[in-house]
């Protein structure tokens, strides 16, 4: 491996190429704007070389927050660039009054990741009063980011909350969706024209298919016509999920909310009333004992999404399985390890849809083996943890700090670039802060 000062360096420089007026854009062609979870592993990042951009990256996200406590997933901060689709014209966010007129925005969401960000910044500079009072104005913004959730996404009141559009849950092209994408029959002029880009910049043999991006319009405009509020989509939507990975997340960011709030004095009882109905309901009915794997919930179809995935293990980073849900998803991960694939794939390597370079269908994902880093950790699985930690930083080493990496063996010695674009935000976030993060 390079040495680590070399990869700091090059991390560091790709963050500040990817710089824009105060906020980071994923890589520069693909993403020309800013996306929300992206945001938050890059605030991240930057804590480690610049506090002072840390917070401003969180502060222009949260400057895109809906009156609702909506968080969207893309802020179009500038509104002449025109090589992205769907771009500010065709989501029509102002269709919401909540709605900011500026920076206008796409009308759904995408992970919560921003409560354990925040207080993870914290804890790498616990003397920062700059910061400590950043924290205090943010954390009520967060809370509402959650309180939208709850009360928006979880019609039945079981601390489960619903995404209505693969896209809202980071995993965009993810087999998960695959079933539920299919029932969506469409028929000529149910959706209007529109032009992709994504498949013009980057390899479409690693895009998703034209079919399914036809249905990725089509629950865009479902969201249209209700002004992207929550019960008129959840009455009408053919795709409702319980997915694990978002709500892990809410839950991690719920505990760090909950610590942060008690030490300055905020009140808490609202979260810690979702948090115990979140982690129950989320230990009982996603989990799946025949996979050993938490599995999303889809709630058109009334049943469990049974595939292994990614996802499901960030529930570790969250603190929610109990000792035997964490050692079953430990022996699948080392399963996985012990037959040739890097860790950690992002989707079963055993099932028929696994990809190993499609996104989000097979490929290592920089900010996922962060989670899952974390989470090995905090129940005490520190060799695998390790393993995580050093395929994905090699990788890097090796191929560059691009978007996604292969993850068999034995084609990912072969190579000298990983998979889609390069130069990418979060894999120089995630490399910053498993090199320098005083707990990593
Ligand atoms: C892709 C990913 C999504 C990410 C975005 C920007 O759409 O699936 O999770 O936020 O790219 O990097």
């Amino acid at each position: 491996m390079q040495n680590k000062d070399q990869l700091l360096d090059k991390a560091h420089e790709i963050l500040q190429l990817n710089l824009r007026a105060g906020f980071t854009v994923p890589t520069a062609r693909l993403y020309p704007f800013q996306w929300n979870w992206d945001s938050g592993f890059v605030s991240m990042g930057w804590g480690h070389f610049n506090v002072a951009q840390a917070i401003r990256e969180l502060e222009t996200l949260f400057s895109g927050q809906w009156a609702n406590g909506m968080l969207p997933h893309i802020l179009f901060h500038s509104e002449t660039e025109t090589t992205y689709f769907p771009n500010h014209p065709f989501w029509e966010s102002y269709r919401n009054p909540g709605a900011p007129q500026k920076p206008k925005s796409s009308g759904i969401t995408q992970p919560p990741v921003h409560g354990f960000v925040l207080e993870r910044l914290l804890a790498q500079h616990p003397q920062n009063t700059t910061l400590e009072t950043f924290a205090r104005a943010i954390w009520p913004k967060i809370l509402h980011l959650h309180r939208f959730l709850y009360t928006h996404r979880d019609p039945e009141q079981e601390g489960l909350v619903f995404i209505y559009h693969p896209w809202e849950s980071g995993r965009d092209n993810s087999p998960l969706w695959d079933a539920a994408l299919r029932r969506i029959h469409l028929q000529p002029g149910m959706i209007p024209e529109y032009e992709r880009q994504d498949n013009k910049i980057a390899d479409p043999s690693e895009r998703p298919t034209q079919a399914d991006y036809d249905r990725y319009v089509y629950l865009l405009e479902l969201g249209k016509k209700h002004a992207y509020e929550g019960p008129g989509i959840a009455a009408e939507s053919p795709f409702l999920v319980q997915d694990t990975l978002f709500n892990a997340l809410l839950i991690r960011s719920n505990e760090s909310l909950m610590a942060l709030g008690k030490r300055f004095g905020f009140d808490v009882r609202e979260l810690e009333r979702w948090q115990a109905k979140s982690i129950g309901h989320f230990r009982e009915k996603l989990w799946n004992s025949a996979l050993n794997m938490f599995v999303p919930f889809d709630l058109v179809q009334q049943e469990q999404i049974a595939l292994r995935e990614i996802g499901g293990f960030t529930a570790l980073y969250a603190g929610i399985p109990d000792k035997r849900q964490a050692d079953g998803m430990h022996q699948v991960l080392q399963s996985w390890q012990q037959r040739d694939f890097l860790l950690c794939p992002s989707f079963d390597p055993d099932a028929e849809a696994f990809d190993s370079r499609r996104y989000w269908r097979g490929p290592i994902w920089p900010q996922m083996n962060w989670l899952l880093y974390q989470g090995l950790v905090r129940y005490g699985f520190q060799e695998t943890a390790d393993i995580v930690r050093s395929d994905f930083l090699h990788l890097v080493d090796r191929l560059g700090f691009h978007e996604y990496f292969e993850p068999q063996k034995e084609i990912a010695a072969t190579q000298t670039q990983g998979y889609g674009g390069g130069n990418f935000s979060w894999t120089a976030a995630a490399v910053a802060d498993l090199l320098l993060a005083k707990n990593p």
